[in-house]
């Protein structure tokens, strides 16, 4: 694996893509023992996760649906703090074990934010999935539930993770040089 240009920034190989997938394996075994009665929804959110959820999904040997996410927020022009919208959700969700699948959880703000929507949906239970997690950066106590490949708190691109817009699509993570 060579360095990577994008824009100003030098990025190195940092984990392959054989770790990677042996990685997703190991998520999806677990999920495929511990929510095998569940019929859960995945809440895919894009649009980082998108080649994780294609990965992890195709191991997963029960009946599941699928659904891809956006998470929106704004400050409203007339209300204090930000409000944050799902985008993309249509199936009803009440009473259903929702997987939400993400690329990475850094500060973990993301994911309660989406998590605070969801919980306003009467689901029965939610489960996080995430391809990298950076524990040390994480500002709150949310549990993550599977976690494909701990990393310490570096920027890193590639396997769905992006630098302004770029390096999605690298089936390796590099990390800034
Ligand atoms: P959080 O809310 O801080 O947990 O981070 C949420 C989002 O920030 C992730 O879903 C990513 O889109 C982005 N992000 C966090 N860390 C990285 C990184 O190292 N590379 C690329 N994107 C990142």
């Amino acid at each position: 694996m060579s360095l990577l240009k994008i824009k100003d920034k030098q990025f190195k190989p940092y984990i392959s893509s054989e770790k990677i997938q042996e990685a997703v394996k190991n998520v999806a075994a677990k999920i495929n023992a511990e929510l095998k009665d569940e019929f859960p929804i995945f809440l895919v959110v894009l649009n980082g996760a998108f080649m994780f959820a294609s990965d992890l999904l195709k191991e997963i040997n029960f009946p599941c649906e699928i659904s891809f996410v956006k998470v929106a927020s704004y400050h409203g022009a007339t209300s204090s703090g930000s409000v944050t919208e799902l985008i993309g959700l249509t199936e009803d969700v009440t009473n259903r074990t929702v997987v939400i699948v993400e690329d990475i959880v850094d500060t973990g703000l993301t994911l309660e934010k989406l998590i605070n929507v969801l919980s306003k949906k009467n689901i029965k239970q939610y489960k996080v999935a995430t391809a990298f997690f950076k524990p040390s950066s994480l500002k709150n106590n949310i549990k993550i539930h599977y976690t494909g490949i701990e990393i310490p708190n570096d920027f890193v691109v590639g396997y769905g993770l992006d630098y302004d817009g770029l390096g999605r699509n690298q089936k390796n993570v590099f990390v800034l040089a």
